[in-house]
């Protein structure tokens, strides 16, 4: 008796992707990338300037300019310190003050709000992890899920919401040197530039379970989960 193939996807570690797992990367990278995004190692002065120079600079000018005048803010550098180490991360700072409508398009107004707003500011910090659902992942893992011997069951480490466990539901819009390729027929529709020799899936995966891990799951039909989700998006 055969059953569906399980693919298991996992992201557990922030943005770090896990294909099944193998981890393409040796332990100690591996502890890196999660020392960037905690900020273990490094004071918070160095870790709003490094997210600035390395992650933001060129993608999204308003963050790279607010991480900017944190680095250079003493007083809010104290106020990030009386938290702990992990809960000091930069996306979660930019999450929390978008999560009270705070001012994220001046530098001045948003540094004003982050003291103003301290404690209000400190506990959404406290009671959120960042938690950013990327289903434009989908549109990558589709050539790998679509040439498992059908049909699949999915299991996803660090599923958030839940989001990309359902890439048998959207569109997608593959553009190449040739031109389009489109599949789905969902309103709900992921592009992807493709460079290089990507065999393009020409169906959608054949899904008959799905189920995610996570260490807070969002519930995607709760208003606050969605707007926690929606300010962890960037500006640009
Ligand atoms: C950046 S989100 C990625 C969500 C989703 N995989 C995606 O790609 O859109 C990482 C998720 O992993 C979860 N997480 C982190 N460490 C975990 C662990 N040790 N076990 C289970 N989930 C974990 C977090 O709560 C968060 O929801």
């Amino acid at each position: 008796m055969s059953g569906p193939t399980v693919f298991a996807n996992g992201s557990a570690c922030e943005d770090l992707t896990t294909w099944g797992h193998v981890l393409p990367t040796s332990r100690p990278a591996y502890r890196d990338r999660v020392a960037d995004w905690t900020g273990v190692g490094r004071n918070t002065a160095e870790l709003y300037l490094g997210m600035a120079v390395h992650e933001l600079h060129g993608v999204s000018p308003s963050y790279e300019a607010l991480c900017r005048a944190v680095a250079g803010s003493e007083p809010i550098c104290a106020l990030l310190d009386k938290l702990p180490q992990a809960k000091r991360q930069p996306n979660l700072l930019l999450g929390a003050v978008r999560f009270l409508a705070g001012p994220v398009d001046d530098p001045a107004s948003f540094l004003h709000f982050v003291t103003a707003r301290w404690g209000a500011v400190a506990d959404t910090m406290m009671a959120h992890r960042t938690q950013t659902n990327e289903p434009g992942r989908c549109a990558t893992l589709l050539p790998l899920l679509t040439s498992l011997p059908q049909p699949v069951a999915l299991v996803e480490v660090g599923a958030s919401a839940g989001l990309c466990l359902y890439p048998d539901r959207y569109s997608y819009r593959y553009t190449t040197s040739l031109g389009e390729h489109r599949l789905g027929d969902s309103e709900i529709v992921l592009s992807c530039a493709v460079t290089g020799p990507v065999p393009l899936p020409g169906r959608l995966p054949e899904v008959v379970w799905r189920a995610g891990l996570d260490l807070n799951p969002l519930q995607a039909n709760r208003d606050d989960d969605r707007r926690w989700l929606a300010s962890l998006v960037w500006p640009e």
